[in-house]
């Protein structure tokens, strides 16, 4: 079992193994690359080394991470949700985060990576084992909050779930957005049809109704909508309401929804055919037309850009080059889906991040979305438009 502090373990969708290792080796070359199942690899740090509490590992592949305390073994939860305090040992925690391994390739048999409710299970198991509660926040009970709250500071109590009976325990302080979900992963769930309607309006995750729906859909047309909704909080693009935004590759049309939910014009542009129930929103517009085939000034007025084609990142990046350092357009920010035919083109990330920044994109940021498969998100703002949000 690792020493107290000497091991940090980071979790990571099941194939992106390899990718996390190459980023730990070129950012952290002190890091010694440990012990690994599918999704969960762990690293010695080097010794008489402090790190921050809230260490940002900068890594595009790594969904969590944690300083590793140990872990419990057994075959009653309710006996290891004690066991979990003892290797915390009376340190500070205000919340407890629980989530389990990915199980599979995204994708897989249609596996998502996801807060199973064996993790709220566990939650409620260890915080009902607490020795001191007085010392969680008073919402502790709820492990996942509205994605707007960050309470950034706040120590956290890691439990993931390796495998049945073996949880590993760590800990961190939240320092950005993604390390105040559990496991780097939001709660979405894919909106019911409201009663009798067949339609349904955007919650957030967190069910804070909000007012942004314009008009009803009837359910999400395709999963590039959790994509896109996590992209959104992942990033926190300051992207108006009524923002113009041209998406490029929007068939069948999940992503779209999730942005004129949110009360944006949209430009869809794909030579496949969009959904019905996207094309017939009165802010929705289609080109049914291949990017290269859309005239520049079809672009003047967009100032926000969205593009996930199923193509290589070299063809999406050649196709957004095109656009955005036409003289004549202001694209403010963007989210752009890379996908990997294969793996290798991970090692690949620095370069396209730095020739995305070449075009006048002072903030560039990329992460594997939970709801990414073998792609990546990058996000890209203008400096003017700059705001303190955009960190992972
Ligand atoms: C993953 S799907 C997009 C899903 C979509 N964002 C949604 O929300 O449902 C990829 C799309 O890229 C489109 N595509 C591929 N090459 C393209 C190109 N050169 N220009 C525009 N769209 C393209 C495909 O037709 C396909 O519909």
């Amino acid at each position: 079992m690792p020493d107290s502090h000497a091991f940090i373990f980071i979790t990571c969708q099941i194939g992106a193994e390899r990718a996390v290792k190459g980023e730990i080796a070129r950012r952290r070359p002190d890091f010694r690359f440990s012990y690994s199942r599918p999704g969960f690899l762990t690293f010695k740090l080097p010794e008489n080394v402090a790190f921050a509490e809230d260490l940002d590992l900068e890594s595009v592949f790594a969904r969590a991470h944690s300083f590793s305390l140990g872990k419990v073994q057994g075959g009653d939860p309710a006996e290891m949700a004690k066991k979990v305090w003892e290797v915390f040992g009376g340190r500070e925690a205000k919340r407890v985060h629980v989530w389990p391994r990915d199980a599979a390739e995204p994708g897989r048999h249609g596996y998502e990576p996801s807060l199973a409710p064996e993790a709220f299970d566990i939650h409620r198991k260890i915080l009902a084992a607490c020795p001191n509660p007085a010392m969680l926040a008073k919402d502790a009970v709820q492990m996942c909050r509205p994605s707007s709250r960050t309470d950034r500071g706040e120590a956290i109590l890691d439990c993931v779930l390796v495998a049945p009976g073996e949880w590993w325990i760590g800990r961190h302080r939240v320092g950005s957005i993604t390390s105040s979900w559990p496991g780097g992963m939001l709660n979405l769930e894919w909106p019911a049809l409201e009663k009798g309607t067949g339609t349904f309006c955007r919650n957030g995750p967190k069910g804070a109704a909000h007012k942004m729906c314009l008009s009803p859909f009837p359910g999400p047309v395709s999963r590039a909508w959790l994509k896109m909704e996590e992209a959104l909080e992942w990033s926190r693009l300051p992207i108006p309401r009524d923002a113009r935004v041209a998406e490029i590759g929007s068939a069948p049309g999940g992503a779209s929804q999730a942005l004129l939910a949110r009360g944006c014009y949209v430009l869809g542009i794909d030579p496949a055919e969009m959904d019905p129930a996207v094309l017939a929103h009165p802010r929705f517009t289609h080109l049914r037309r291949r990017s290269t085939q859309v005239r520049r000034r079809e672009f003047r007025k967009i100032r926000w850009l969205a593009v996930d084609m199923n193509v290589a990142p070299s063809y999406t990046l050649d196709a957004v080059e095109e656009i955005v350092t036409h003289p004549e357009i202001g694209v403010r920010g963007m989210i752009l889906t890379l996908k990997f035919p294969d793996w290798s083109l991970a090692d690949e990330v620095p370069e396209y991040l730095a020739r995305i920044k070449s075009w006048g994109y002072n903030l560039v940021r990329a992460r594997q979305l939970q709801h990414n498969r073998r792609e990546i998100c990058v996000a890209a703002l203008q400096k003017p438009f700059y705001r303190k949000t955009l960190r992972d």
